[in-house]
C-alpha cells in the first residue's frame, strides 16, 4: 500500500530495517550503527570545524551532508537524521551549548520544581522544531531511496535527567532525587516531556521519517522499580501516542524502536510496550535476550570491539550474528561508536554482518 508519506519521495531500493523489523524474512540481516554520523569520520571534523554543533543540527543543508556522510562510505542499511535528543529542551526554553571536550551543557538547568514553571509547555513542536522536519525531508530526497530514514527522539526521563543535572552525569543524583523527592512534579515534567515527544515523532515520519527509534539512554540509572515507574509507562504513551497519530494521519505505520540502554531487567516488558524492536545495549546476552524478547531486536556489539584487529572483529561479529540468528534482527552496536574508531573498522562490522547472514540464510 502507497502512503500518503511515500507519494513525494523516489522508491525505496533497500527495504531490509523495515522488513526485518516488522518481523518479515529477509534476504540477509540490515545493519546500522548508532551515532555513524560523527566525530570518527574526518569529513564530520571538517564540518564541525566550520560549524557549531547546534548550528549543524539547525541548518538542514548541513544536518543532510554530515547524515550522508557514512552512507556514501559504507554499506549500511539505514541512515539516521544528524540531530540530537536535546532539541528538546530547547524547544522548551532551555538554553543548552555543545562544549567541546565536555559535551552538552545547560547554563540553568532546573534546580527546583517552581523552574518548571520557565518552561514553553505550550510549545508548538510543529513550529519550533521545523528545521529537524526539513532537515528529514531534504535528506530523504537526497537518500534517493537508497536506504530508509530513521528519525529519533530521547525518551522523557532521559530528557529530565539532561534538564535536571544540566549535562552528563555519572550518577544522576540530582535528576533521581527528584524521583524520591518530589513525585507529582517528577510525573509532571514527565508527562510534559512525553506530550511533546509524541507530537515530535509524529511530525518527523510526516516529514519523511521511515523508522523512529526512542533513546532512554539513562536507564542505566534506574533500577527495576523506578524504571517500571518512570521509564516504562512513558514509553507506552509514546509508542501508541505515535502509531495512533501516524494512523490518524494516514502516515501508515512506521516501525518504532526503543533503545533503553541498562534495562536488561526489563527487556520481557519492553517488548509488549508497543514497540516493533527492542534495542540491546552490549552488556544483553543474545540467547538470555532472545528468551525473554518475542519481537525482533536491535544491537548489539560492544562498541570497544571495534578496537580489536581485524581478524578479532570479523569473529566477533560472526559469533554475535550466529547468536542472534538471521531472522526478526537488525545489527548495530550495544551503544554509540567513539571518535577516536577507525572508519574502516566500521567497514569490517558492516562487511561481515551481510556476509556472515547472506552465508546463514542460503544453508
Ligand atoms: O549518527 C547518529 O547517531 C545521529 C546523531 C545523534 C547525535 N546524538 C549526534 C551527536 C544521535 C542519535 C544523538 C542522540 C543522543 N544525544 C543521545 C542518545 C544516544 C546515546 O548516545 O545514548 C544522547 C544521550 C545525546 C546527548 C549528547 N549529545 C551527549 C551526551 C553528547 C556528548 C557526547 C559526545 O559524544 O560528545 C552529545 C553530542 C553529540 N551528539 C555529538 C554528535 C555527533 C558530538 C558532538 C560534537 O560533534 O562536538
Amino acid at each position: 500500500m502507497v502512503h500518503l508519506s511515500d507519494m513525494a519521495f523516489p522508491p525505496l531500493k533497500n527495504d531490509l530495517i523495515i522488513r526485518a523489523a516488522f518481523g518479515e524474512v529477509v534476504e540477509r540481516v540490515p545493519v546500522w550503527i548508532m551515532r555513524q554520523a560523527g566525530r570518527y569520520l574526518p569529513e564530520f571534523r571538517e564540518e564541525r570545524k566550520k560549524h557549531d554543533f547546534f548550528t549543524i543540527c539547525q541548518t538542514p543543508e548541513l544536518a543532510c551532508e554530515v547524515t550522508l556522510q557514512p552512507i556514501r562510505r559504507f554499506d549500511l542499511d539505514a541512515a539516521i537524521i544528524f540531530s540530537d535528543i536535546l532539541v528538546i529542551p530547547q524547544a522548551l526554553g532551555m538554553e543548552v551549548l555543545m562544549k567541546t571536550g565536555i559535551g552538552p551543557v545547560f547554563p540553568e538547568p532546573l534546580v527546583h520544581p517552581a523552574d518548571m514553571d520557565k518552561l514553553d509547555a505550550n510549545v508548538d513542536v510543529s513550529t519550533k522544531l521545523k528545521y529537524v522536519y526539513e532537515a528529514i525531508t531534504l535528506t530523504r530526497q537526497k537518500l534517493e531511496g537508497k536506504v530508509p530514514l530513521i528519525g529519533f527522539s530521547g525518551a522523557p526521563y532521559t530528557l529530565m535527567g539532561y534538564m535536571i543535572e544540566g549535562g552528563g552525569s555519572k550518577t544522576m543524583s540530582k535528576a533521581k532525587k527528584w524521583l524520591y523527592t518530589q513525585p507529582e512534579a517528577s510525573h509532571k515534567l514527565l508527562k510534559l516531556l512525553t506530550k511533546v515527544i509524541i507530537a515530535y515523532l509524529i511530525e518527523q515520519v510526516a516529514a519523511g521519517a521511515q523508522l523512529l527509534q526512542v533513546f532512554e539512554s539513562s536507564a542505566e540509572h534506574l533500577g527495576p522499580a523506578l524504571f517500571e515507574k518512570y521509564s516504562l509507562p512513558y514509553l507506552e504513551e509514546i509508542a501508541a501516542g505515535v502509531k495512533q497519530g501516524i494512523t490518524e494521519r494516514g502516515l501508515g505505520d512506521v516501525p518504532l524502536i526503543v533503545f533503553a540502554k541498562g534495562a536488561y531487567h526489563s527487556i520481557s516488558k519492553l517488548s509488549y510496550a508497543g514497540y516493533n524492536v527492542v534495542g540491546l545495549d552490549w552488556t544483553v546476552d543474545p540467547n538470555i535476550a532472545r528468551d525473554f524478547c518475542h519481537i525482533a531486536v536491535q544491537g548489539n556489539l560492544d562498541p570497544c570491539a571495534l578496537y580489536s584487529p581485524k581478524e578479532d572483529l570479523i569473529e566477533k561479529t560472526t559469533e554475535m550474528v550466529r547468536q542472534f540468528g538471521v531472522r526478526n534482527y537488525i545489527a548495530n552496536l550495544g551503544h554509540g561508536i567513539y571518535p577516536d574508531m577507525d572508519p574502516e573498522s566500521v567497514r569490517t562490522f558492516v562487511d561481515t554482518v551481510h556476509s556472515v547472514s547472506e552465508e546463514i540464510m542460503k544453508k
